[in-house]
Protein backbone atom coordinates (compact mmCIF):
# COMPACT_ATOMS: atom_id res chain seq x y z
CA UNK A 1 0.00 0.00 0.00
CA UNK A 2 3.37 2.04 0.46
CA UNK A 3 4.26 4.61 -2.27
CA UNK A 4 7.55 4.90 -1.50
CA UNK A 5 9.41 3.59 -4.36
CA UNK A 6 11.10 -0.20 -3.61
CA UNK A 7 14.24 -0.47 -5.70
CA UNK A 8 13.97 -1.94 -9.31
CA UNK A 9 10.29 -0.53 -9.41
CA UNK A 10 8.81 -0.02 -12.90
CA UNK A 11 9.27 4.16 -13.18
CA UNK A 12 7.16 6.73 -16.15
CA UNK A 13 3.67 5.18 -16.14
CA UNK A 14 1.92 2.22 -17.20
CA UNK A 15 1.68 0.73 -20.79
CA UNK A 16 -1.42 1.52 -22.63
CA UNK A 17 -2.82 -0.12 -25.74
CA UNK A 18 -3.12 1.86 -29.06
CA UNK A 19 -5.40 4.28 -29.22
CA UNK A 20 -7.34 3.00 -26.03
CA UNK A 21 -4.47 3.77 -23.75
CA UNK A 22 -5.27 2.66 -19.78
CA UNK A 23 -8.96 2.52 -20.89
CA UNK A 24 -9.47 -1.16 -20.41
CA UNK A 25 -7.97 -1.38 -17.07
CA UNK A 26 -9.82 2.45 -15.62
CA UNK A 27 -12.82 0.87 -17.07
CA UNK A 28 -12.59 -3.13 -14.56
CA UNK A 29 -11.81 -1.08 -11.47
CA UNK A 30 -10.79 2.78 -11.52
CA UNK A 31 -10.79 2.42 -7.55
CA UNK A 32 -7.98 -0.44 -7.90
CA UNK A 33 -6.72 1.04 -10.92
CA UNK A 34 -5.82 4.33 -9.14
CA UNK A 35 -4.45 2.53 -6.49
CA UNK A 36 -2.01 0.79 -8.50
CA UNK A 37 -0.93 3.47 -10.40
CA UNK A 38 0.48 5.08 -6.98
CA UNK A 39 1.54 2.09 -5.53
CA UNK A 40 3.54 0.63 -8.80
CA UNK A 41 4.81 3.63 -10.28
CA UNK A 42 4.73 6.37 -7.26
CA UNK A 43 3.26 9.79 -6.94
CA UNK A 44 3.44 11.38 -10.42
CA UNK A 45 2.40 8.96 -13.02
CA UNK A 46 1.55 9.71 -16.92
CA UNK A 47 -1.24 7.45 -18.18
CA UNK A 48 -3.56 7.92 -20.56
CA UNK A 49 -7.74 7.41 -20.70
CA UNK A 50 -8.59 6.67 -24.37
CA UNK A 51 -7.00 9.71 -26.35
CA UNK A 52 -6.82 11.87 -23.14
CA UNK A 53 -3.16 12.15 -21.71
CA UNK A 54 -3.11 12.45 -18.31
CA UNK A 55 -1.21 12.68 -14.78
CA UNK A 56 -2.33 11.10 -11.86
CA UNK A 57 -1.04 12.90 -8.55
CA UNK A 58 -0.94 11.13 -5.25
CA UNK A 59 1.55 13.62 -2.79
CA UNK A 60 -1.16 16.30 -0.50
CA UNK A 61 0.96 18.84 -1.10
CA UNK A 62 0.76 18.50 -5.24
CA UNK A 63 -3.22 17.76 -4.90
CA UNK A 64 -3.21 21.48 -2.59
CA UNK A 65 -1.37 23.06 -5.71
CA UNK A 66 -3.64 21.97 -8.28
CA UNK A 67 -7.08 23.00 -6.65
CA UNK A 68 -5.18 26.19 -5.68
CA UNK A 69 -4.72 27.02 -9.59
CA UNK A 70 -7.75 25.82 -10.94
CA UNK A 71 -9.45 28.52 -12.48
CA UNK A 72 -6.00 30.48 -13.61
CA UNK A 73 -3.62 28.08 -14.57
CA UNK A 74 -6.25 24.46 -14.69
CA UNK A 75 -9.44 24.80 -15.42
CA UNK A 76 -12.35 22.06 -15.04
CA UNK A 77 -12.06 18.92 -17.42
CA UNK A 78 -14.95 18.36 -19.87
CA UNK A 79 -17.10 15.59 -18.72
CA UNK A 80 -18.80 14.17 -21.36
CA UNK A 81 -22.53 13.84 -22.52
CA UNK A 82 -24.44 11.98 -19.68
CA UNK A 83 -23.21 14.75 -16.95
CA UNK A 84 -24.17 17.41 -19.54
CA UNK A 85 -27.32 16.10 -19.65
CA UNK A 86 -27.86 16.17 -16.35
CA UNK A 87 -26.06 18.99 -15.11
CA UNK A 88 -26.96 21.37 -18.22
CA UNK A 89 -24.47 24.25 -17.53
CA UNK A 90 -24.62 24.85 -13.48
CA UNK A 91 -21.76 26.05 -11.44
CA UNK A 92 -20.18 22.51 -11.16
CA UNK A 93 -19.81 22.32 -15.40
CA UNK A 94 -19.18 26.29 -15.76
CA UNK A 95 -15.56 27.82 -15.87
CA UNK A 96 -14.05 31.40 -16.04
CA UNK A 97 -16.66 34.71 -15.42
CA UNK A 98 -20.09 32.61 -15.99
CA UNK A 99 -18.63 30.10 -13.15
CA UNK A 100 -17.74 32.90 -10.78
CA UNK A 101 -21.67 34.70 -11.49
CA UNK A 102 -23.33 31.31 -11.03
CA UNK A 103 -21.09 30.60 -7.79
CA UNK A 104 -21.82 34.07 -6.14
CA UNK A 105 -25.80 33.22 -7.27
CA UNK A 106 -25.56 30.10 -5.56
CA UNK A 107 -23.26 30.48 -2.83
CA UNK A 108 -26.21 32.72 0.04
CA UNK A 109 -28.34 29.72 -0.06
CA UNK A 110 -25.49 27.69 1.62
CA UNK A 111 -23.45 30.24 3.85
CA UNK A 112 -23.35 29.29 7.84
CA UNK A 113 -25.84 31.11 8.46
CA UNK A 114 -28.05 29.92 6.11
CA UNK A 115 -27.15 26.83 6.70
CA UNK A 116 -28.10 26.91 10.88
CA UNK A 117 -31.65 28.22 9.65
CA UNK A 118 -31.97 25.26 7.68
CA UNK A 119 -31.42 22.55 10.93
CA UNK A 120 -34.57 23.00 12.40
CA UNK A 121 -35.66 21.36 8.78
CA UNK A 122 -32.96 18.50 9.23
CA UNK A 123 -34.16 17.49 12.35
CA UNK A 124 -37.94 17.56 11.88
CA UNK A 125 -37.31 14.82 8.67
CA UNK A 126 -34.99 12.94 10.29
CA UNK A 127 -37.29 12.67 13.67
CA UNK A 128 -40.33 11.51 11.48
CA UNK A 129 -38.29 9.12 9.93
CA UNK A 130 -37.54 7.60 13.12
CA UNK A 131 -40.89 7.83 14.42
CA UNK A 132 -41.55 5.96 11.50
CA UNK A 133 -39.61 2.83 12.28
CA UNK A 134 -40.09 0.14 14.35
CA UNK A 135 -37.97 -1.99 16.33
CA UNK A 136 -36.60 -5.26 14.58
CA UNK A 137 -38.15 -4.42 11.21
CA UNK A 138 -35.66 -4.53 8.31
CA UNK A 139 -34.63 -1.72 6.18
CA UNK A 140 -32.45 -0.77 3.53
CA UNK A 141 -30.13 1.76 4.39
CA UNK A 142 -29.41 3.47 1.93
CA UNK A 143 -32.66 4.12 0.14
CA UNK A 144 -34.07 5.54 3.72
CA UNK A 145 -30.87 7.72 3.78
CA UNK A 146 -31.53 8.43 -0.10
CA UNK A 147 -35.24 9.29 0.77
CA UNK A 148 -34.69 11.03 3.75
CA UNK A 149 -31.86 13.12 2.85
CA UNK A 150 -33.88 14.03 -0.74
CA UNK A 151 -36.42 15.13 1.68
CA UNK A 152 -34.19 17.81 3.19
CA UNK A 153 -32.75 19.24 0.17
CA UNK A 154 -36.48 19.77 -1.33
CA UNK A 155 -37.29 21.51 1.53
CA UNK A 156 -34.25 23.68 2.61
CA UNK A 157 -33.76 24.29 -0.70
CA UNK A 158 -36.60 24.65 -2.68
CA UNK A 159 -39.49 25.39 0.36
CA UNK A 160 -41.51 22.22 -0.97
CA UNK A 161 -42.17 19.04 0.07
CA UNK A 162 -40.97 15.71 -1.79
CA UNK A 163 -43.86 13.47 0.20
CA UNK A 164 -45.22 10.53 -2.62
CA UNK A 165 -42.49 11.12 -4.92
CA UNK A 166 -39.28 10.30 -4.30
CA UNK A 167 -39.69 6.86 -5.64
CA UNK A 168 -39.69 7.42 -9.08
CA UNK A 169 -36.76 10.31 -8.04
CA UNK A 170 -34.69 7.72 -6.29
CA UNK A 171 -35.41 5.07 -9.17
CA UNK A 172 -34.10 8.12 -11.71
CA UNK A 173 -31.08 8.90 -9.99
CA UNK A 174 -30.43 5.31 -9.51
CA UNK A 175 -30.63 5.03 -12.91
CA UNK A 176 -28.47 8.13 -14.06
CA UNK A 177 -25.79 7.20 -11.45
CA UNK A 178 -25.03 3.51 -13.45
CA UNK A 179 -25.01 6.16 -16.88
CA UNK A 180 -22.56 8.20 -15.94
CA UNK A 181 -20.50 5.64 -14.20
CA UNK A 182 -20.72 3.60 -17.39
CA UNK A 183 -19.91 6.34 -19.59
CA UNK A 184 -17.34 7.62 -17.45
CA UNK A 185 -15.80 3.95 -17.81
CA UNK A 186 -16.36 3.50 -21.24
CA UNK A 187 -15.69 4.48 -24.68
CA UNK A 188 -18.91 6.55 -25.00
CA UNK A 189 -17.28 8.78 -23.15
CA UNK A 190 -15.79 9.80 -26.38
CA UNK A 191 -18.49 9.46 -28.73
CA UNK A 192 -20.07 12.95 -30.20
CA UNK A 193 -23.97 13.90 -28.79
CA UNK A 194 -25.48 13.53 -31.66
CA UNK A 195 -24.98 9.28 -31.48
CA UNK A 196 -27.99 7.29 -30.00
CA UNK A 197 -26.81 4.29 -27.73
CA UNK A 198 -29.79 2.69 -25.33
CA UNK A 199 -27.43 3.97 -22.39
CA UNK A 200 -28.55 7.12 -24.09
CA UNK A 201 -31.97 6.55 -24.08
CA UNK A 202 -32.25 5.57 -20.46
CA UNK A 203 -29.89 8.52 -19.27
CA UNK A 204 -32.69 11.26 -21.16
CA UNK A 205 -35.35 9.18 -19.42
CA UNK A 206 -33.90 9.56 -15.79
CA UNK A 207 -33.29 13.09 -16.92
CA UNK A 208 -36.59 13.74 -17.93
CA UNK A 209 -38.46 12.25 -14.63
CA UNK A 210 -35.73 14.89 -12.39
CA UNK A 211 -36.93 17.61 -14.87
CA UNK A 212 -40.34 16.92 -13.77
CA UNK A 213 -39.06 17.36 -9.97
CA UNK A 214 -37.76 20.33 -10.90
CA UNK A 215 -40.09 22.18 -12.81
CA UNK A 216 -42.84 20.84 -10.06
CA UNK A 217 -41.06 22.85 -7.45
CA UNK A 218 -39.65 26.10 -9.38
CA UNK A 219 -43.95 26.02 -10.44
CA UNK A 220 -45.04 25.75 -6.75
CA UNK A 221 -42.56 28.53 -6.07
CA UNK A 222 -44.21 31.02 -8.75
CA UNK A 223 -47.54 30.57 -7.25
CA UNK A 224 -46.13 31.45 -3.82
CA UNK A 225 -44.49 34.00 -5.02
CA UNK A 226 -47.54 35.66 -6.97
CA UNK A 227 -49.65 34.91 -4.08
CA UNK A 228 -47.50 37.48 -2.20
CA UNK A 229 -45.03 35.08 -0.21
CA UNK A 230 -41.63 35.19 -1.28
CA UNK A 231 -39.30 32.99 0.14
CA UNK A 232 -35.86 33.25 0.94
CA UNK A 233 -34.44 29.90 -0.03
CA UNK A 234 -32.20 29.20 -3.11
CA UNK A 235 -34.97 28.69 -5.68
CA UNK A 236 -36.63 31.92 -4.41
CA UNK A 237 -33.15 33.81 -5.06
CA UNK A 238 -32.25 32.23 -8.19
CA UNK A 239 -35.86 33.11 -9.46
CA UNK A 240 -35.56 36.72 -7.96
CA UNK A 241 -32.09 36.88 -9.33
CA UNK A 242 -30.99 39.21 -12.47
CA UNK A 243 -28.03 39.53 -15.04
CA UNK A 244 -26.16 42.52 -15.64
CA UNK A 245 -28.60 43.96 -18.07
CA UNK A 246 -31.31 43.81 -15.47
CA UNK A 247 -32.91 40.52 -16.89
CA UNK A 248 -34.11 37.48 -15.09
CA UNK A 249 -32.44 34.11 -15.57
CA UNK A 250 -33.73 31.80 -18.32
CA UNK A 251 -35.66 29.06 -17.22
CA UNK A 252 -32.88 26.80 -18.14
CA UNK A 253 -30.71 28.71 -15.98
CA UNK A 254 -33.03 28.46 -13.18
CA UNK A 255 -33.29 25.15 -13.56
CA UNK A 256 -29.60 23.79 -14.47
CA UNK A 257 -28.64 25.63 -11.10
CA UNK A 258 -31.69 23.96 -9.09
CA UNK A 259 -30.75 20.62 -10.46
CA UNK A 260 -26.70 20.95 -9.61
CA UNK A 261 -27.71 21.76 -5.91
CA UNK A 262 -30.54 19.06 -5.87
CA UNK A 263 -28.68 16.43 -6.90
CA UNK A 264 -25.23 17.68 -5.07
CA UNK A 265 -27.12 18.77 -1.84
CA UNK A 266 -28.64 14.83 -1.55
CA UNK A 267 -26.94 12.26 -3.25
CA UNK A 268 -23.33 12.87 -1.92
CA UNK A 269 -25.07 13.35 2.05
CA UNK A 270 -27.41 10.09 1.21
CA UNK A 271 -24.06 7.91 0.52
CA UNK A 272 -21.98 9.47 3.39
CA UNK A 273 -25.28 8.52 5.90
CA UNK A 274 -25.00 5.06 4.09
CA UNK A 275 -21.33 4.13 4.72
CA UNK A 276 -21.42 6.05 8.35
CA UNK A 277 -24.14 3.54 9.30
CA UNK A 278 -22.19 0.94 7.94
CA UNK A 279 -18.75 1.40 9.39
CA UNK A 280 -20.80 1.96 12.78
CA UNK A 281 -22.48 -1.17 12.48
CA UNK A 282 -19.08 -3.27 12.20
CA UNK A 283 -17.78 -0.91 15.29
CA UNK A 284 -19.07 -1.68 18.89
CA UNK A 285 -17.23 0.45 20.20
CA UNK A 286 -17.27 3.57 18.11
CA UNK A 287 -20.61 2.63 18.66
CA UNK A 288 -21.16 2.80 22.28
CA UNK A 289 -19.13 6.01 22.20
CA UNK A 290 -21.66 7.46 20.03
CA UNK A 291 -24.33 6.83 22.16
CA UNK A 292 -22.34 8.05 25.01
CA UNK A 293 -22.26 11.26 23.75
CA UNK A 294 -25.66 11.23 22.63
CA UNK A 295 -26.66 10.83 25.84
CA UNK A 296 -24.82 13.09 27.58
CA UNK A 297 -25.17 16.15 25.45
CA UNK A 298 -28.56 15.61 24.35
CA UNK A 299 -30.15 13.36 27.25
CA UNK A 300 -33.09 12.15 25.15
CA UNK A 301 -34.29 15.71 23.48
CA UNK A 302 -33.72 16.77 19.81
CA UNK A 303 -30.41 18.17 18.70
CA UNK A 304 -30.07 21.81 17.44
CA UNK A 305 -27.57 23.79 14.93
CA UNK A 306 -25.84 24.68 18.38
CA UNK A 307 -25.52 20.82 19.42
CA UNK A 308 -23.34 20.49 16.10
CA UNK A 309 -20.36 22.11 17.95
CA UNK A 310 -21.07 20.00 21.19
CA UNK A 311 -21.01 17.03 19.42
CA UNK A 312 -17.01 16.19 18.44
CA UNK A 313 -17.16 12.46 18.28
CA UNK A 314 -20.37 12.33 16.05
CA UNK A 315 -18.61 15.07 13.79
CA UNK A 316 -15.35 12.40 13.50
CA UNK A 317 -17.27 9.73 13.00
CA UNK A 318 -18.24 11.27 9.46
CA UNK A 319 -14.89 12.69 8.86
CA UNK A 320 -13.95 9.24 9.21
CA UNK A 321 -16.71 8.32 6.83
CA UNK A 322 -15.84 10.50 4.38
CA UNK A 323 -11.94 9.57 4.46
CA UNK A 324 -13.04 6.05 4.37
CA UNK A 325 -15.87 6.14 1.35
CA UNK A 326 -15.02 9.60 -0.13
CA UNK A 327 -18.33 10.30 -2.56
CA UNK A 328 -16.92 12.15 -4.70
CA UNK A 329 -13.86 9.81 -5.69
CA UNK A 330 -12.36 11.52 -8.39
CA UNK A 331 -10.95 15.06 -9.05
CA UNK A 332 -9.54 16.73 -12.58
CA UNK A 333 -8.54 19.44 -14.21
CA UNK A 334 -6.36 20.37 -17.35
CA UNK A 335 -3.69 22.38 -17.77
CA UNK A 336 -4.10 25.55 -19.81
CA UNK A 337 -0.66 27.01 -21.22
CA UNK A 338 2.56 27.27 -18.65
CA UNK A 339 0.98 25.26 -15.76
CA UNK A 340 3.45 23.42 -13.67
CA UNK A 341 3.08 21.54 -10.47
CA UNK A 342 5.68 20.93 -7.98
CA UNK A 343 7.85 22.86 -9.99
CA UNK A 344 7.44 20.23 -12.81
CA UNK A 345 6.41 21.92 -15.93
CA UNK A 346 2.56 20.10 -17.31
CA UNK A 347 2.03 20.59 -20.72
CA UNK A 348 -1.18 22.42 -21.60
CA UNK A 349 -3.76 20.53 -22.57
CA UNK A 350 -2.88 17.59 -20.47
CA UNK A 351 -5.35 16.19 -17.82
CA UNK A 352 -4.57 16.01 -14.30
CA UNK A 353 -6.52 13.67 -11.66
CA UNK A 354 -6.43 13.72 -8.02
CA UNK A 355 -8.69 10.82 -6.33
CA UNK A 356 -9.67 11.65 -3.11
CA UNK A 357 -10.26 7.47 -2.67
CA UNK A 358 -6.68 6.57 -3.32
CA UNK A 359 -5.30 9.25 -1.04
CA UNK A 360 -7.49 8.75 1.72
CA UNK A 361 -6.77 5.42 1.58
CA UNK A 362 -3.01 6.25 1.94
CA UNK A 363 -0.97 4.47 4.46
CA UNK A 364 1.70 7.37 4.42
CA UNK A 365 -0.92 10.02 5.84
CA UNK A 366 -3.38 7.26 7.42
CA UNK A 367 -1.87 3.97 9.28
CA UNK A 368 -4.02 0.90 8.66
CA UNK A 369 -6.28 3.13 6.12
CA UNK A 370 -9.08 0.43 6.01
CA UNK A 371 -9.47 0.44 9.58
CA UNK A 372 -12.46 3.06 10.69
CA UNK A 373 -11.16 4.73 13.67
CA UNK A 374 -12.68 7.63 14.34
CA UNK A 375 -9.91 8.75 17.28
CA UNK A 376 -7.68 9.62 14.38
CA UNK A 377 -9.34 12.86 14.10
CA UNK A 378 -9.10 13.35 18.14
CA UNK A 379 -7.82 16.95 18.83
CA UNK A 380 -4.84 15.55 20.70
CA UNK A 381 -4.00 12.88 18.39
CA UNK A 382 -0.70 12.03 18.05
CA UNK A 383 -0.22 11.95 14.37
CA UNK A 384 -1.99 14.52 12.18
CA UNK A 385 -2.45 14.19 8.77
CA UNK A 386 -0.69 16.67 6.58
CA UNK A 387 -3.07 19.23 4.33
CA UNK A 388 -4.90 18.20 1.38
CA UNK A 389 -4.57 14.39 2.49
CA UNK A 390 -7.88 14.00 3.38
CA UNK A 391 -10.04 16.27 0.44
CA UNK A 392 -13.60 15.03 0.57
CA UNK A 393 -14.68 18.44 -0.67
CA UNK A 394 -11.77 18.85 -2.82
CA UNK A 395 -10.06 22.73 -2.33
CA UNK A 396 -9.52 25.98 -3.98
CA UNK A 397 -11.65 28.24 -5.50
CA UNK A 398 -13.60 25.37 -7.00
CA UNK A 399 -14.05 23.78 -3.25
CA UNK A 400 -17.95 22.41 -2.71
CA UNK A 401 -20.01 24.97 -1.41
CA UNK A 402 -22.47 22.40 0.16
CA UNK A 403 -19.78 21.21 2.80
CA UNK A 404 -20.99 23.19 5.92
CA UNK A 405 -24.39 22.03 4.87
CA UNK A 406 -23.22 18.59 4.24
CA UNK A 407 -22.05 18.37 7.68
CA UNK A 408 -24.19 19.98 9.83
CA UNK A 409 -27.09 17.36 8.04
CA UNK A 410 -25.15 13.93 8.16
CA UNK A 411 -24.00 14.79 12.09
CA UNK A 412 -27.77 15.71 13.20
CA UNK A 413 -29.21 12.92 11.16
CA UNK A 414 -26.88 10.19 12.96
CA UNK A 415 -28.06 12.19 16.22
CA UNK A 416 -31.52 11.80 15.52
CA UNK A 417 -31.37 8.20 14.76
CA UNK A 418 -28.67 7.23 16.79
CA UNK A 419 -30.46 7.78 19.89
CA UNK A 420 -33.21 5.55 19.28
CA UNK A 421 -31.69 3.33 17.14
CA UNK A 422 -28.61 1.14 15.91
CA UNK A 423 -28.76 0.33 12.18
CA UNK A 424 -27.32 -3.95 12.18
CA UNK A 425 -25.73 -4.28 8.64
CA UNK A 426 -23.15 -6.83 10.14
CA UNK A 427 -19.78 -6.05 10.03
CA UNK A 428 -19.19 -7.14 6.35
CA UNK A 429 -18.91 -3.69 4.35
CA UNK A 430 -20.77 -3.27 1.34
CA UNK A 431 -18.91 -3.96 -2.37
CA UNK A 432 -18.58 -0.55 -4.21
CA UNK A 433 -19.63 1.10 -7.57
CA UNK A 434 -17.68 4.11 -8.73
CA UNK A 435 -20.97 6.42 -10.26
CA UNK A 436 -21.37 9.60 -10.13
CA UNK A 437 -20.69 9.28 -6.16
CA UNK A 438 -19.06 6.40 -4.34
CA UNK A 439 -22.14 4.44 -3.97
CA UNK A 440 -22.54 0.76 -2.30
CA UNK A 441 -22.41 -1.72 -4.79
CA UNK A 442 -25.46 -3.48 -3.25
CA UNK A 443 -28.38 -2.95 -1.19
CA UNK A 444 -27.51 -2.55 2.61
CA UNK A 445 -29.99 -4.30 4.46
CA UNK A 446 -30.35 -3.59 8.45
CA UNK A 447 -32.51 -4.82 11.26
CA UNK A 448 -33.58 -2.04 13.09
CA UNK A 449 -32.28 -2.69 16.95
CA UNK A 450 -32.88 -0.02 20.26
CA UNK A 451 -30.21 1.97 20.80
C1 LIG B 1 -20.77 14.82 1.80
C2 LIG B 1 -21.29 15.64 0.93
C3 LIG B 1 -20.55 16.32 -0.21
C4 LIG B 1 -19.34 16.03 -0.77
C5 LIG B 1 -18.38 14.88 -0.42
C6 LIG B 1 -19.12 17.01 -1.82
C7 LIG B 1 -17.98 17.06 -2.60
C8 LIG B 1 -17.71 18.05 -3.54
C9 LIG B 1 -16.48 18.17 -4.27
C10 LIG B 1 -15.27 17.24 -4.14
C11 LIG B 1 -16.59 19.25 -5.08
C12 LIG B 1 -15.51 19.80 -6.01
C13 LIG B 1 -15.49 19.01 -7.28
C14 LIG B 1 -14.30 19.38 -8.17
O1 LIG B 1 -13.44 20.19 -7.80
O2 LIG B 1 -14.23 18.79 -9.26
C15 LIG B 1 -17.92 19.81 -4.88
C16 LIG B 1 -18.41 20.91 -5.54
C17 LIG B 1 -19.66 21.42 -5.33
N1 LIG B 1 -20.57 21.01 -4.38
FE1 LIG B 1 -20.35 19.49 -3.06
N2 LIG B 1 -20.20 17.85 -1.86
C18 LIG B 1 -21.07 17.49 -0.89
C19 LIG B 1 -22.27 18.10 -0.58
C20 LIG B 1 -22.77 19.20 -1.22
C21 LIG B 1 -24.01 19.85 -0.88
C22 LIG B 1 -24.90 19.45 0.31
C23 LIG B 1 -24.19 20.86 -1.78
C24 LIG B 1 -25.29 21.86 -1.88
C25 LIG B 1 -26.21 22.08 -0.98
C26 LIG B 1 -23.04 20.85 -2.68
C27 LIG B 1 -22.85 21.72 -3.73
C28 LIG B 1 -21.70 21.79 -4.49
C29 LIG B 1 -21.50 22.76 -5.56
C30 LIG B 1 -22.50 23.81 -6.02
C31 LIG B 1 -20.22 22.53 -6.08
C32 LIG B 1 -19.54 23.26 -7.24
C33 LIG B 1 -18.62 24.35 -6.76
C34 LIG B 1 -17.92 25.06 -7.90
O3 LIG B 1 -17.66 24.45 -8.94
O4 LIG B 1 -17.62 26.24 -7.73
N3 LIG B 1 -22.22 19.83 -2.31
N4 LIG B 1 -18.57 19.06 -3.93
Amino acid sequence: MTATLPPGTRTGGPRGWPLLGNLPAFARDPLAFFESLRDDYGDWVPWSLGPRRGILLSRPEHTGELLGAVESTFKPMELGWALHQLLGNGVVVSTGDDWRRKRALVQPAVRPRQVASYAATMVECADALAGSWREGARIDVHQEMARLTQRIAVRTLFGSDAAGREAPISAAMATAQRELGAEFRGLTLFLPSWVRTPGRRRMREAVAVLDEEIEYVIREHEAASSAGAERDDLLGRLLAARDEHGGPLSRKEVRDESITLYIGGHETTSTTLTWAWQLLSGAPEARARLTQELDRVLGGRLPTHEDYARLPWTRQVVKEALRIYPPVWLISAVAAQGASIGGRAVPAGTAVWTSPWSMHRDERWFPDPEAFRPERWDADAPRRAPDHAWFPFGGGPRACLGARFALVEAVLVLAVLGQRFHLDSGTERAGVFPGLTLQPRTPVPATLVAA
